[in-house]
């Protein structure tokens, strides 16, 4: 199932790896690129409305008064300025390894193809925003990006070719200038906000604020970087003179220099043609999707705990349609379906001990997995075990493959995610004769159905429903996460469970052996 990894995944998970041993699973900023995305526009945002209240929107007055705030209040409009701009930058940097992220843990195609294809857009809000907040300062460099702009805007066919022109002859300097600080002080924000709104409007329980520790020490890194290199401008903009030598903001300011060798049109095409294909990624090929789960409404009582831990908001409660007894019934739509089975594991009525029916039912189950077939091959497997400690493993299929572990005392079971685990089937395995059961699968934090292992986690805590009972003998149950490239931890993990498990078993049977 995941025998092959592209070197990108191992590579990346390996840095992730090297990230947690640093940083600890909870606070690792590559589990958290997108939250801490977020952050830092909450620093651009606050930071620049300080920045506002001294900030004079005319092309006479904007130069002096970035500069009052540098220099003369140094210590509060000068650390505000920029912790406004390395803030930006740090948004761009989080932003791109975002991106990376989602497509090298493959996370971009399938249905996740939506939250991709917004996502490149959005990309391009946030540096036309810095884009329009370097031309602000008016000085050297900003005077550098209104030029370039122009040269660029004059290409498009709804301009009528003569901007950078009238804009050089000083026709045009005051309107644009006005209109970019409307854009970047309101129009732009709105857009961005209105834009991450589409962006995660598939997905549901989505995080927007970095864990505390990451937040405060992020925060501190740009303030120190703030105090020991304070952002300043470039001498005042000119139009009678060409500024020469200019310190680019490479985050944002990237595609300008080419216009030093090609034309506005070939920077055009180069932009377009990059946007364009990053768009289409997630169909470079397509990533086929199983079936959607399906609802069985003889089996559903409408209690909407599928609904509540669907990660890609698939599953909706609405009026029962069938007369039966309860007030509600949950529907699947197939398009937003991931086919991660987790709600399977949600179900109350997975519960493989019910044996009043021939094949086990369930709520909501997945056609091309159902529960009955996951508990005839948990008996199956449970049968052929042999030996004095008797293991069964539950594993997942992004995670490390679990086949490898498969020895006439360790039974194996991969799931679609561990969040499709009903807890009842753990005390079930426990029931039938296994003496421990490890579960397995992707990392904490890294989830790549996004919420199976919390939702595992706070089941097995008695979080959240369905609870593992009271009842399980939790010391013979471990949980231990483990991507496709730890499998030597995994391997030390069950033999050191096993070891666990047998103690436990030698002590049982201890007092026996007395009486
Ligand atoms: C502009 C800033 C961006 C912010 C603040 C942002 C933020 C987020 C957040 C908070 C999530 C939800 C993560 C979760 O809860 O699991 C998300 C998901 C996602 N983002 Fe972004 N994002 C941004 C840009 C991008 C870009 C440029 C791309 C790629 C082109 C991208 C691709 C994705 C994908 C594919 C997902 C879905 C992940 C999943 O289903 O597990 N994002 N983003």
């Amino acid at each position: 199932m995941n025998a092959r990894v592209n070197p990108i995944k191992r590579s990346y998970l390996l840095l992730e790896d090297w990230f947690n041993v640093s940083f600890g699973s909870g606070w690792n900023p590559l589990y958290h690129l997108g939250t801490l995305t977020f952050f830092f526009f909450w620093v651009v945002l606050v930071s620049g409305i300080y920045l506002f209240v001294f900030f004079d929107t005319s092309t006479a007055g904007a130069y002096a008064s970035v500069e009052y705030l540098t220099h003369e209040q140094w210590y509060i409009g000068g650390v505000m300025r920029s912790l406004h701009r390395y803030a930006s930058d740090a948004a761009v940097i989080t932003i791109l390894l975002h991106m990376f992220r989602e497509f090298a843990l493959d996370r971009y195609r399938g249905i996740r193809w939506f939250s991709w294809f917004t996502g490149v857009p959005t990309l391009w809000f946030v540096i036309t925003l810095g884009i329009t907040g370097y031309w602000l300062v008016w000085d050297e460099l900003g005077l550098y990006v209104a030029i370039y702009s122009a040269q660029l805007m004059d290409t498009l066919p709804v301009v009528s070719g003569s901007m950078a022109r009238d804009f050089l002859s000083g026709q045009l300097t005051d309107r644009l200038f006005t209109l970019m600080a409307f854009l970047h002080l309101l129009g732009q924000p709105v857009l961005l906000v209105i834009a991450l709104w589409i962006h995660v409007k598939r997905l549901s329980h989505v995080e927007v604020t970095a864990p505390r520790g990451l937040a405060i020490g992020s925060l501190l890194a740009l303030l120190v970087l703030s105090l020991l290199a304070p952002a300043t401008s470039h001498g005042p903009a000119d139009l009678d003179k060409v500024p020469m030598v200019l310190n680019l903001d490479w985050f944002y300011l990237n595609i300008y220099p080419l216009l030093d060798k090609w034309t506005a049109g070939q920077v055009w095409m180069l932009t377009t043609g990059v946007t364009l294909l990053l768009m289409i990624l997630p169909w470079l090929p397509p990533k086929k999707t199983g079936p959607a789960a399906e609802v069985h409404l003889d089996q559903c009582n409408g209690c909407g705990q599928c609904a509540q831990d669907c990660p890609f908001d698939a599953i909706t409660v609405q009026a029962r349609s069938d007369g039966a007894r309860w007030p509600s019934e949950v529907v699947v739509n197939p398009d937003q379906c991931a086919a991660c089975g987790i709600c399977v594991g949600s179900c109350h009525s997975s519960n493989p001990f019910r044996r009043s029916q021939k094949t086990l039912e369930t709520g909501i189950d997945m056609p091309q997995y159902p529960i009955d077939e996951i508990r005839n091959r948990v008996d199956t497997a449970l049968a052929q075990l042999a030996g004095n400690t008797k293991i069964m493993v539950f594993g997942c299929n992004n995670a490390v493959d679990v086949a490898a572990l498969q020895t006439p005392d360790t039974a194996v079971l991969s799931l679609f995610c561990a969040g499709m685990l009903p807890p009842t089937l753990v005390e079930y395995a426990l029931k039938q004769g296994t003496d421990g059961v490890l579960i397995t699968g992707c990392r904490s934090g890294d989830c790549y159905y996004r919420y199976g292992n919390i939702w595992l986690d706070q089941r097995f805590s008695g979080l959240r429903k369905p609870i593992l009972r009271q009842r399980a003998e939790r010391d013979r149950i471990r949980v231990f996460r483990a991507a496709v490239t730890d499998a030597a931890r995994l391997d030390r993990e069950l033999v050191a469970f096993r070891e666990t498990v047998a103690a436990l078993d030698s002590a049982r049977e201890a007092p026996n052996a007395q009486a």
